[in-house]
């Protein structure tokens, strides 16, 4: 079976795809083995094959690829929840990837069954980006119905699907993007947007109880004047300013951390069979076409997700 490999960090060009043998779920428990029809490029992906995160990389020889469509070809005899022929939805650890391959091993705590009628490419963008706006939104910041919620980053992975998911649940939602992603962020569902190269979000005369900052450029300090006493300020990337930030302020200020968290993925796939939530497919490659797809994504102008195709399946 093939499957994306990189032997160092660097650009897009260490990434290789090779052919290994069948994976074996002979000694698997709570394992089910998944043959991948769509998968998605997440930061992350080109942020360890670029060497962002070295120290994991080589400590847990992380392989690439979180998101998962596909189909279930071999399930262990412990195992009731899934059988051969269903189709899942499922995210991998961070420490812990390899969809970006023909067949994968998913713990039955990864994924949950969805219907084939679905359209599985856009569902292939939700698990990373989704769950990461759901921990932050649902969880961390506790987002209850009338809530005025500030989006930074609204056009991204991640930003698209938290501007739906908290309109989902009846917030009212202001979005941060260029000027060419305002009409987008509004047609998802955006109450406001904010152009940040006009305007600056932080001058903002109107307060909000949800901050959440998608492609972390500001800090507790530059946003205090607009977020409500009581408000939550999110973060999706650690740094030293954040950690002493959360330090000073632990109850207002929270790193978001993304896992496979079957809840969240549930009520995802919950939002989108309502028509709430969706995909926005910006472009779609092959499995073969991977050195292209990181070259794309990592330019960090996509709206939406990218969506990675494999084993010839059909769009
Ligand atoms: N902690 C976690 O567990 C976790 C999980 C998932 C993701 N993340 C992090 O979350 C971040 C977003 O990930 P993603 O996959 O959603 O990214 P992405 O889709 O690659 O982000 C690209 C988008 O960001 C927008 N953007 C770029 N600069 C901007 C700015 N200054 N202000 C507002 N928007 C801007 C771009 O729009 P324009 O072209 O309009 O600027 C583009 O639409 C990444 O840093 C990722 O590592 C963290």
């Amino acid at each position: 079976m093939k499957k994306v490999i990189y032997n160092k960090c660097g650009d897009p060009n260490v990434l290789k795809i090779v052919n290994i043998d069948n994976i074996d779920l002979k000694g698997q428990k709570d394992k089910i083995l998944v043959k991948v029809l769509f998968s998605s490029i997440n930061a992350v992906d080109w942020k360890y094959r670029r060497g962002d995160f070295r120290f994991f990389t080589k400590m847990f020889n992380t392989d690439l690829g979180y998101d998962i469509v596909g189909e279930v070809i071999n399930v262990p005899s412990n195992v009731v929840q899934y059988k051969k022929g269903d189709i899942i939805l499922g995210l991998l650890p961070t420490l812990k990837g390899g969809a970006h391959s023909e067949c994968v091993l998913l713990s039955v705590n990864q994924c949950i069954t969805v219907n084939s009628a679905m359209d599985l490419k856009e569902l292939a963008g939700i698990p990373m980006a989704g769950v990461t706006a759901w921990i932050s939104l649902i969880e961390k910041a506790k987002l209850r119905k009338g809530q005025s919620v500030l989006i930074n980053g609204g056009s991204s992975g991640v930003g698209h699907l938290a501007i739906q998911l908290a309109k989902a649940y009846g917030a009212e939602v202001t979005s941060v993007s260029s000027g060419k992603n305002e009409l987008f962020c509004r047609q998802l569902g955006a109450d406001h947007t904010i152009n940040y190269e006009t305007e600056n979000f932080r001058e903002s005369s109107k307060k909000y109880d949800i901050i959440f900052d998608v492609v972390s450029n500001t800090s507790v300090n530059e946003i205090k004047p607009i977020l409500n006493p009581r408000g939550y300020f999110i973060d999706t990337n650690i740094s030293f300013s954040l950690i002493k930030d959360m330090l000073l302020y632990p109850s207002k200020v929270k790193f978001v951390y993304v896992y496979p968290y079957k809840k969240a993925l549930t009520d995802l796939y919950r939002l989108v069979e309502e028509k709430k939530i969706h995909v926005h497919i910006d472009k779609i490659f092959t499995l073969n076409q991977i050195v292209d797809a990181h070259k794309y994504a990592e330019s960090s102008r996509t709206t939406g997700k990218v969506i990675i195709k494999i084993n010839g399946a059909k769009i």
